[in-house]
């Protein structure tokens, strides 16, 4: 049996909670919101669609109740505001931190083997704040932004390529920032064959920069942050720890002198299974690329610094 908690049943946990439901990914889990009545709600519409698609997965929806999260394998954090149009992830944190640090807490208490899942923005600093605050394991805390990254520049590269999606490769490293953020797209191919022997330097280009603006483009058409491809990486991420799956995705981990840098957690490829993070693999990076991630990374301690007093 295996159980799954989402803290925070706003769009992004909602449809996380969704995703891990249709997809049938866990046996049972748990949508857990402050605000009265709220995950009760999403749990029943949801649920209502049992016996349309023929689910399996037991999905219940509780106020605030830690006590029904108990002996989760897996919990996906995903509590705090979101972004508004013009904002950018990092001014969220005075705010979020509060509210992620006491989640965290609160769910220990109940799971205390369970693998943490952080989608709460900022997220590479919310998900350093959970190492700090909690003293787990490195391993069982996974952040979830270069999932989506990624997820991100295999839309825009699969348009620019005419390709089905799932046929391309691609992967974004660095922190889930509109400008930390790092799509590889010298890495980026098309069924096994370099992406850039079908698309100029140019195009490749502006399918980096489309990806990196990627979440701020769609706060702008919607007046609040995405939450479809970020509820299914989030999903994405659960299942490749339940199903041990030792998939290779990027994801926001702690580092400790991998890509040659301390003390951060930032996204980096990392192999995904029962355990967690079960290894991080480190890519060969040119000049350019390192120089990109030393920037980045830089950017993210700068951003960790606003957590003084927290942890
Ligand atoms: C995004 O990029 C929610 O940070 C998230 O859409």
């Amino acid at each position: 049996m295996s159980k799954v908690t989402v803290v925070g049943a706003g769009n992004v946990g909602a449809t996380c909670a969704n995703v891990l439901v249709t997809c049938g990914i866990a046996d049972e889990v748990v949508l857990l919101d402050i605000k009265e009545g709220v995950s009760e709600g999403k749990a029943m519409d949801i649920m209502q669609t049992a016996s349309i698609l023929g689910l399996n997965t037991r999905l219940t929806g509780v106020t605030n109740d830690y006590e029904a999260t108990a002996g989760s394998d897996v919990v996906v954090i995903t509590s705090g505001i979101p972004r508004k149009p013009g904002m950018t992830r990092e001014e969220l944190i005075g705010v979020n931190a509060g509210i992620v640090k006491s989640v965290t807490e609160q769910l220990l208490k109940y799971s205390p083997d369970a693998i943490i899942v952080c989608i709460s923005n900022p997220m590479d600093t919310m998900t350093y704040l959970i190492h700090k605050t909690s003293g787990l394991p490195k391993h069982r805390i996974i952040g979830m932004g270069g999932a989506l990254d990624s997820a991100r520049f295999k839309y825009f590269l699969s348009n620019a390529l005419g390709a089905n999606p799932t046929e391309v490769e691609g992967i974004v490293i660095g922190g889930h920032g509109d400008t930390t953020m790092i799509p590889l797209t010298r890495y980026a191919a098309y069924r096994g064959v370099p992406a850039s022997q079908y698309l100029s330097q140019e195009t490749l280009s502006e399918v980096a920069a489309s990806t990196m603006v990627g979440g701020a483009t769609l706060t702008k058409l919607l007046g609040t942050s995405a939450w479809y491809a970020p509820g299914a990486a989030g999903a994405q991420m659960v299942k490749a720890i339940l199903h041990n799956e030792k998939k290779l995705i990027s994801c926001s981990a702690l580092l400790d002198g991998e890509y040659g840098e301390k003390d951060l957690c930032i996204g980096v490829p990392a192999i995904i299974g029962k355990n967690g993070i079960e290894k991080i693999v480190e890519f060969e990076l040119n000049d350019a690329e390192k120089e990109l991630f030393r920037k980045s990374a830089e950017a993210v301690h700068k951003t960790n610094e606003a957590l003084a007093g927290c942890c």
